[in-house]
């Protein structure tokens, strides 16, 4: 069902991640969409939390994906916006990754879409800019 809500700050975006968290079990993947600063990352660190995540998340810049470690097992971050197509995300193994049975959060799913179609375990989020400069309207499809 999809649902939408509206934040307006950072610290609104993280706990409402945090608070999603709480719904996810073991093999979901969630695919995040939206523009640059939109708050994808910022999204993800307060899932990781909700998730146990201990560790420091931060985007995955030089590599594709990092791991962490939460309550209920491993979690996989990945940023795929810098693939140059869904072959380099065979070539690393992705689809391992998301066969794994961890929770994969993936910023810019959108380029991985191809892929992702194959999975009914998908729960897609758009974070969207909106007029106010904190202001963002988060879409759970
Ligand atoms: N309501 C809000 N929710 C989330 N972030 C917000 C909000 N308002 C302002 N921000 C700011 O927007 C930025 C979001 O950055 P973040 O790195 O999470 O974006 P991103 O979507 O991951 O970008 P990129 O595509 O570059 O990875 C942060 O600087 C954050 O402080
Ligand atoms: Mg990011």
């Amino acid at each position: 069902m999809k649902r939408e809500i509206v934040t307006h700050s950072e610290r609104e975006t993280y706990a409402f991640a945090k608070s999603f968290a709480e719904g996810l079990k073991a093999g979901d993947i969630i695919s995040l969409d939206g523009d640059l600063g939109a708050g994808k990352t910022i999204f993800t660190k307060g899932l990781c939390d909700g998730l146990g995540v201990k560790d420091v998340v931060n985007s995955p810049t030089y590599t594709l994906v990092n791991e962490y470690t939460g309550r209920g097992g491993k979690v996989f971050h990945f940023d795929v916006y810098r693939i140059g197509d869904e072959e380099e995300l065979y070539d690393i193994g992705f689809t391992e990754y998301l066969d794994s049975g961890a929770i994969s959060i993936i910023e810019w799913g959108t380029y991985a879409r191809g892929i992702l179609e194959e999975y009914p375990n998908v729960l897609y989020i758009q974070i969207k800019k909106a007029e106010e400069d904190e202001e963002r309207k988060i879409i759970i499809l």
